[in-house]
């Protein structure tokens, strides 16, 4: 699906490409959705909002495969990893796609692999929907080898990520960054020691904590719903 156009009303959001939209709250008419600039009214008469989609809409019309990151935790691996758009990124493995996408909004080139062929197509046909040219989607296992060289970033969101960590110093450029992407601290333990062996230096390892607030014209307090721990995110360099 190409989304076109993304559809409010209230707290209902809908995703549209082409067509009438069937909505519990009434039928809008695919002329009617062209034309609006801001506003269309659908046969029950309930007036929706009309968009153009941005990035964070798109994320939410994602088809779900793995367990994707969660977007504070993208948000700071594109600025801890310090790429730019000249830069090379590997990524591993590809889950939906999320990542990968996030990366090459920013990077010149990110090449994304995922040994799961059922999530090979996944995170394809996610990226899809963003129109991005500058992803490639490998079928391949990152333990067994990475073809890319002079890499800026290697970005690690799979479960024994020490595994790749020989060959991505081989394949990364001196400063160049590995980053890892792991529930548990004892698995960051392990990649740190794996990686402070294999030519990584100067490691950092965060943890980030969003809290959202309601803020209306009756309330204004931290919501009562909290994402507790995601994940612990490693950055190491390439010395
Ligand atoms: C948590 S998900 C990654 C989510 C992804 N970063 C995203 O943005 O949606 C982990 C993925 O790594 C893949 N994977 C695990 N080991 C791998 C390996 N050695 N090589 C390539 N992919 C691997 C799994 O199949 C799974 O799809």
């Amino acid at each position: 699906m190409a989304v076109k156009k993304v559809l409010r009303y209230k707290d209902y959001e809908f995703f549209w490409e082409k067509g009438d939209l069937h909505t519990h709250l009434g039928v809008l008419k695919e002329k009617n959705i062209q034309k609006a600039k801001d506003k269309a009214k659908t046969s029950k008469g309930v007036i929706f909002k009309v968009f153009e989609p941005r990035f964070t809409d798109l994320v939410r019309a994602m088809q779900r495969g793995p367990q994707m990151p969660f977007l504070k935790d993208v948000a700071i691996i594109t600025f801890y990893s310090g790429i730019t758009n000249e830069s090379l990124v590997v990524d591993a493995g590809s889950g939906s796609g999320l990542l990968a996408i996030s990366l090459a909004r920013i990077a010149k080139k990110v090449v994304s692999y995922e040994r799961d062929k059922r999530f090979f197509g996944l995170a394809k046909k996610n990226s899809a929907l963003f129109g991005l040219k500058n992803i490639t989607f490998k079928n391949k296992d990152i333990y067994n080898g990475i073809g890319e060289n002079k890499i800026d970033l290697v970005v690690l969101d799979l479960p024994e990520p020490w595994k790749a960590v020989k060959r991505a110093s081989k394949k990364l450029k001196v400063g160049g960054c590995l980053c890892a992407y792991l529930p548990n601290i004892n698995q960051t333990e392990k990649l740190v020691k794996t990686a402070s062996k294999q030519g990584f230096g100067l490691a950092k390892t965060v943890e980030i904590i969003e809290r959202e607030w309601v803020v209306d014209e009756k309330r204004l307090r931290p919501s009562h719903k909290m994402y507790g721990h995601t994940a612990f995110l490693t950055f190491m360099r390439k010395l």
